[in-house]
């Protein structure tokens, strides 16, 4: 594909992008918070779905507005016409890369817990969202994910009953550098929401002080 067939896909032909006149700084204030995606990524049953729930509790006790973005929720509705071959899956993350993008302009803190196994896809991501993405390794030796088997399917893998198993039959590319690395062999659920919290506190990221201050009209 030569840069000018590449450039026609990136840009549709003949559709010009609107300006709506607000941004999202604009919602960012109204809801004192910055928008951020959080993308976990990590084997099935490695606990990025139990994780991504306490992490969001944590955050709406105190009152930010979260929302979860779940692989095997995900594929009900929007995804529902993927399955699991590298195109499949990469095609997966390539939509959840554009819908947390959007969610993420409205101002929201967005978990994706996706398996998303393959490096070049989250990469992907990444670069739409820049210092909006925040990678969350959820941590979990496939010994370990196939012990606790919470839905069967790693025994329905070994058995062949399902094909393109990621740890079994496909790959998965662990992260090389994520922003923050729990590991749910070690760590309790509230210890990984702590060290998620801990991380985002110190950089400064989920809340913005001022822009609540502004919203209230409270002085500093
Ligand atoms: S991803 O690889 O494309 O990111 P995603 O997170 O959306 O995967 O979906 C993974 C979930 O689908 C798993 O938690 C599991 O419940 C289910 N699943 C069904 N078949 C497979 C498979 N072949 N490989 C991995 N997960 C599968």
């Amino acid at each position: 594909m030569n840069m000018d067939e590449e450039t026609e896909k990136a840009q549709p032909k003949d559709v010009v992008w609107h300006d709506h006149g607000l941004s999202r700084d604009d919602r960012e204030k109204l809801l004192g918070q910055k928008g951020l995606l959080l993308w976990f990524t990590g084997l099935s049953g490695s606990g990025k779905s139990t994780i991504a729930s306490a992490f969001q509790k944590r955050l709406f006790d105190e009152k930010r507005l979260v929302y979860i973005l779940d692989g095997d929720n995900i594929r009900h509705g929007l995804n529902s016409d993927l399955g699991f071959t590298k195109e499949e899956r990469s095609e997966n993350i390539r939509r959840i890369g554009e819908v947390g993008k959007l969610f993420v302009d409205a101002g929201v803190i967005t978990i994706a817990a996706f398996i998303s196994p393959y490096r070049k896809d989250r990469q992907e991501v990444r670069d739409k969202l820049g210092e909006r993405f925040v990678e969350v390794y959820v941590k979990c030796s496939l010994e370990e994910c196939e012990k606790r088997d919470t839905k069967g399917l790693y025994r329905k893998a070994r058995s062949g009953k399902i094909g393109d198993f990621t740890g079994v039959s496909a790959p998965y590319e662990e992260p090389e550098n994520p922003e923050i690395e729990v590991d749910t062999a070690k760590l309790d659920v509230e210890q990984s929401v702590q060290l998620i919290c801990d991380w985002l506190e110190k950089e400064g990221l989920w809340k913005d002080e001022s822009a609540i201050h502004e919203r209230t009209g409270e002085e500093e």
